[in-house]
């Protein structure tokens, strides 16, 4: 069964550990997901953008795929479905069609507006027994179309959005989706200190968990970061694992071009890749 992902967090930001939000794509992602998070004995997080959403044939077959893998497969650790950077109507279908926790983007917004639409989604979804994740200063970087120029978050404006009661915050610390640049600065430590401090023990989210050293990793989650989502890194694997087995030409030996064999290197390769995260982020066992 889907659960909201507030508990999991919670207990993530109190015992000093975080719990990953991997993206998922298809089934082979979503099954490769579950069952590294079972045999870790993790909770986890499956994040699912809109338009991935679109491609894997809407939210219904999202959330009939995933809670059919869970009965189907055993999966007894926590599992939230949450919507990744979610419009304000993205939200609502999500809410409708099943998933267990809700990302409000109102990044893009001012202030007051941000505020008034994640107040709105929080009633709604705090109703059905749903986490809510809000955003202030957005994501730098590209994912599916949602374009973020990497502000740092204002720690007063962070106040402002938790006082809201949402369950998780996203806050731009210097992070970019995607692949960092060479010159990239790192994070802003400084404002993560502050927003640690005006928010509370609200459980702060890290995007663009690709790419992240882990000393900043570590460093991120003993100021409260509690949650990080990770979507890159597993895309770069299951291309790099698939990738071989093509050139090895094994899709022309035997039975080598039937699906199931083609994606197997990359569901193997995505299963190390969420391992080693879970590791990192310090979740497994803490199921
Ligand atoms: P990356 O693609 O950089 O891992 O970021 C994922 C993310 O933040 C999803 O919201």
């Amino acid at each position: 069964m889907l659960v909201s992902a507030k508990e999991m967090l919670v207990k993530a930001r109190e015992g000093k550990y975080a719990v990953g939000q991997f993206n998922i794509n298809n089934l082979e992602w979503t099954k490769a997901i579950l069952l590294t998070a079972q045999e870790n004995n993790s909770p986890v997080i499956l994040g699912v953008s809109e338009g991935a959403g679109k491609y894997m044939g809407g939210f219904k077959t999202v959330v009939g795929m995933t809670n059919g893998l869970i009965e189907e497969l055993n999966i007894t650790v926590p599992v939230a479905l949450h919507l990744d950077h979610g419009s304000y109507d993205g939200a609502l279908k999500a809410m409708e069609a099943g998933f267990s926790s809700i990302m409000f983007d109102g990044s893009h917004y001012e202030i007051k507006e941000n505020i008034a639409k994640t107040k709105g989604i929080i009633d709604i979804a705090h109703n059905r027994g749903l986490s809510v994740e809000a955003e202030v200063g957005s994501i730098g970087g590209e994912e599916d179309g949602v374009v973020g120029a990497g502000e740092i978050a204002d720690a007063s404006e962070c106040k402002s959005i938790a006082e809201l009661g949402v369950d998780m915050l996203a806050a731009g610390i210097g992070n970019i989706h995607g692949q960092y640049p060479e010159n990239w600065a790192g994070l802003n430590f400084e404002a993560l200190a502050n927003i640690q401090d005006a928010t509370g023990n609200m459980p702060l989210v890290l995007h663009g968990g690709t790419g992240i050293p882990e000393d900043m990793i570590q460093k991120a989650i003993s100021l409260g970061v509690a949650k990080i989502n990770v979507n890159t890194e597993c895309q770069l694997s299951f291309a790099a694992a698939t990738r071989k087995y093509i050139e090895a030409g094994k899709d022309l030996e035997g039975k080598g071009f039937d699906p199931r064999k083609i994606l197997g290197p990359g569901f193997e390769a995505i299963k190390n890749t969420v391992k080693e995260k879970m590791e990192l982020f310090g979740s497994v066992n803490k199921a």
